[in-house]
């Protein structure tokens, strides 16, 4: 027989539930690297990539590269002090007992914290500087686009397609496997899409080509178009 302790402790577990943050279970990551919230809600980038995609790529993918990260950081605390863009630059000055383990998760941190930056919005078009950039430099949208999803097409296995950016504004395609990032090159990513499988499977299954092409209806420019200004500046980060 249910007592009213008993249902009053099963209303409690139950608000409990009900209220508790989407992303509390044991991924949350404690350490010196922090997963940020995505900056919009997961179903934003509707109907080309689905919420629950989102839930997963951010809140189980990105927050294991985060929680393996701070892993390594344990024992090597400067790790946690540096930043993560001076640490990917530098690879060869990780302590080698935790160097893989900093390549491949904070590669991830980085590309991912990127990714979630530079979706969430509408596509269309860019303006401003970052098109004529992209009109100087790889001969204008459709052929960005095409090029872009080519590039991402051919990458075999697990990786990502970028278009870095160089301190005079000058743009280029690049891929890189598993979360390697031109980061690593001492270079600065002005966008980047993730062809990992668990970027597009639930929704695409094999169809990686139709993934690469829906992607641009969700490219928010105007993000693209302040980390194009922060490049010039120099205060482009990851
Ligand atoms: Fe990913």
């Amino acid at each position: 027989m249910l007592t009213r302790r008993t249902a009053l402790l099963g209303a409690v577990t139950a608000a409990a539930v009900a209220g508790a943050p989407r992303v509390s279970f044991a991924q949350t990551p404690t350490g010196p690297f922090k997963l940020d919230p995505l900056p919009y809600p997961a179903n934003a980038n509707e109907p080309h990539i689905d919420a629950r995609t989102m839930e997963i790529h951010h809140d189980r993918h990105h927050a294991a590269y985060v929680n393996n990260l701070n892993t390594a950081a344990k024992d090597h605390p400067t790790l946690g002090t540096t930043p993560l863009q001076d640490l990917l630059a530098k690879l060869n000055e990780v302590p080698e007992s935790v160097r893989t383990a900093v390549r491949n998760n904070g590669g991830g941190h980085a590309n991912h914290s990127m990714f979630w930056q530079i979706m969430g919005g509408k596509g269309g078009k860019p303006t401003g500087d970052v098109a004529a950039a992209i009109d100087r430099d790889l001969g204008g949208l459709d052929k960005l686009q095409n090029d872009f999803n080519a590039a991402g097409g051919r990458v075999f296995g697990s990786g990502w397609v970028f278009v870095t950016v160089t301190k005079d504004g000058k743009l280029a395609i690049e891929t890189k496997p598993n979360q390697d990032t031109p980061l690593m090159d001492g270079k600065r990513v002005l966008m980047g899409n993730d062809v990992w499988e668990h970027a597009y499977y639930l929704l695409y299954q094999n169809r990686r080509p139709d993934y690469l092409k829906a992607w641009w209806n969700v490219v928010n420019w105007d993000k693209v178009a302040e980390r194009y200004a922060a490049a010039k500046a120099g205060t482009l980060t990851i």
